[in-house]
């Protein structure tokens, strides 16, 4: 009995053991339970939201289609010399290397010939409008939009949107040798159009100087990435652009100002904004009308955003740098639900590279880098922004979360026949990956970028009146 007794006291304390070490496990699972279920339902609060409002749109999911690319890169070319040969074998498996090989034999993939040229005007009679991401894009005149590292502003005085960009129709040459390659300043080119497909060019609306060596705007100096805002208190459309010199030394910003979104622009003049190089650059105007411009500087390896004045003509003392150390260039922002989205590229000149998205609560900053947003094609040409680089993200207003993001295909042997990448960008869905600031997933969703080798808006969708 006693044995047993003993047994009995030893099973009823390992019992009492058991239970009590269960109800600690219990009591563990249970928060951890609970901690799980309020991240979940915190970021559910958040995302659900925007899922209710974007992936059950009917208009998002014809957009969301992605393609996939199975491009076969050639074996090398007989060369002679073995290592040569080897060195060839290297370069060919690249997509990249390929890209830029102006002699590929896949060439015709990444810039096909006029033959396939997408004309608007044969396409209205055929009622397609379809985007055909690096094809030849022609305008009603039949002439291929000369619009680079462009931007769009939809003029609500006329229900029109204009494209602004390089007019860069001229011969492609190198200042010297280990200078980039350059095509002369001719101007920007302005196009408009109703339905952000058929595109009349309005002619060159800033012009390059041609004959005074000093002008910022001399035929032999650097305009890249114009974009136009309207100012609705002082009725001016005003532009901003890079300024550089051919050694892109100069680093400034340009502004220019007319009474109609067709110009004439008056060039004012440049500046470096805060006292700080400038070169890729872009300017967002907010809901409540502020402008804000964004510059890659200290040599491209931040970015720094501040407000511009009531008149957009100047630059105003705050400012904040941003993605420091990332190098990041050719910003594209937009802004969805009161949060600030923002594409850009690294840093690599003509060659193309990854994007990145980022995102922020605040435009001042603090701004997180949220991953690569492209979706579709194949690995290499996610790498490579579909072979494009950001320049501009359009919204489609009635398809919220929907946004067009305009690219540019360079093309650095003949920069005047570089191609335009315009694709649906939808954000919505998890973001890629946990985040450094709130050390876990923030409360963003996903930017992504579908890649389409042919797309079109949905027809229902039109420019809002
Ligand atoms: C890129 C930049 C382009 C142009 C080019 C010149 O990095 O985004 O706008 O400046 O370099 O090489």
């Amino acid at each position: 009995m006693a044995i047993s007794g003993t047994g009995n006291l030893h099973r009823a304390l390992s019992g009492y053991r058991c239970s009590r070490s269960a109800m600690v496990w219990s009591l563990v699972g249970l928060l951890l339970l609970l901690q799980l279920y309020s991240l979940a339902s915190r970021r559910n609060v958040v995302r659900g939201d925007i899922q209710l409002h974007v992936s059950r749109h009917p208009l998002v999911r014809e957009l969301e289609q992605v393609e996939e690319e199975n491009i076969q890169v050639p074996p090398p070319k007989k060369k002679k010399s073995p290592h040569a040969a080897k060195r060839r074998r290297k370069r060919s498996a690249n997509l990249i290397d390929e890209f830029l090989d102006e002699n590929s034999q896949i060439r015709h993939v990444f810039f096909p010939d006029m033959k396939s040229a997408v004309d608007p005007v044969k396409g209205v009679e055929n009622g397609s409008h379809h985007y055909y991401p690096g094809k030849i894009w022609l305008d009603t005149e039949g002439n291929p939009i000369q619009a680079h590292g462009g931007g769009m502003l939809y003029d609500e005085r006329s229900n029109t949107y204009y494209w602004y960009g390089e007019y860069k129709d001229g011969p492609t040459y190198r200042a010297h040798k280990r200078g980039a390659a350059r095509v002369d300043v001719i101007g920007v080119g302005c196009y408009s159009s109703k339905d952000l497909w058929t595109w009349k060019n309005q002619g060159i609306v800033l012009a390059a100087e041609q004959t005074n060596e000093t002008h910022d705007l001399h035929k032999s100096n650097v305009l890249e990435r114009p974009k136009v805002v309207f100012n609705a208190k002082t009725g001016k459309y005003v532009m901003w652009m890079h300024i550089d010199d051919a050694n892109y030394t100069k680093a400034s910003v340009g502004i220019a100002i007319s009474d109609y979104p067709t110009g004439p622009f008056e060039y004012l003049r440049s500046q470096r904004p805060h006292g700080f190089d400038s070169r890729d650059m872009t300017i967002f105007k907010d809901d409540d009308g502020v402008v804000y411009l964004i510059y890659s500087s200290q040599d491209n390896s931040e970015l720094h955003i501040g407000p511009l004045t009531d008149d957009y003509l100047d630059v105003q003392p705050d400012m904040r740098r941003i993605l420091i150390g990332q190098h990041r260039e050719a910003p594209a922002l937009f802004k969805y639900q009161g949060t600030y989205y923002m594409v850009t590229s690294g840093c690599t000149g003509w060659a193309p590279n990854e994007a990145l998205a980022h995102a922020a609560e605040s435009i001042m900053g603090p701004w997180e880098t949220m991953g690569n947003p492209c979706i579709g094609g194949n690995k290499m040409f996610r790498l490579a922004t579909f072979f494009a680089q950001s320049t501009f993200v359009v919204p489609l207003p009635g398809i919220p979360g929907s946004y067009i993001f305009m690219a540019d295909r360079w093309n650095p042997a003949e920069l005047r026949n570089s191609r335009y990448v315009w694709l649906p960008l939808i954000v919505g869905g998890p973001p890629d990956r946990p985040l450094e600031y709130n050390f876990g997933f923030p409360p963003w969703p996903r930017v992504s970028i579908y890649w389409h080798k042919k797309w079109r808006l949905p027809p229902s969708w039109k420019v809002s009146k």
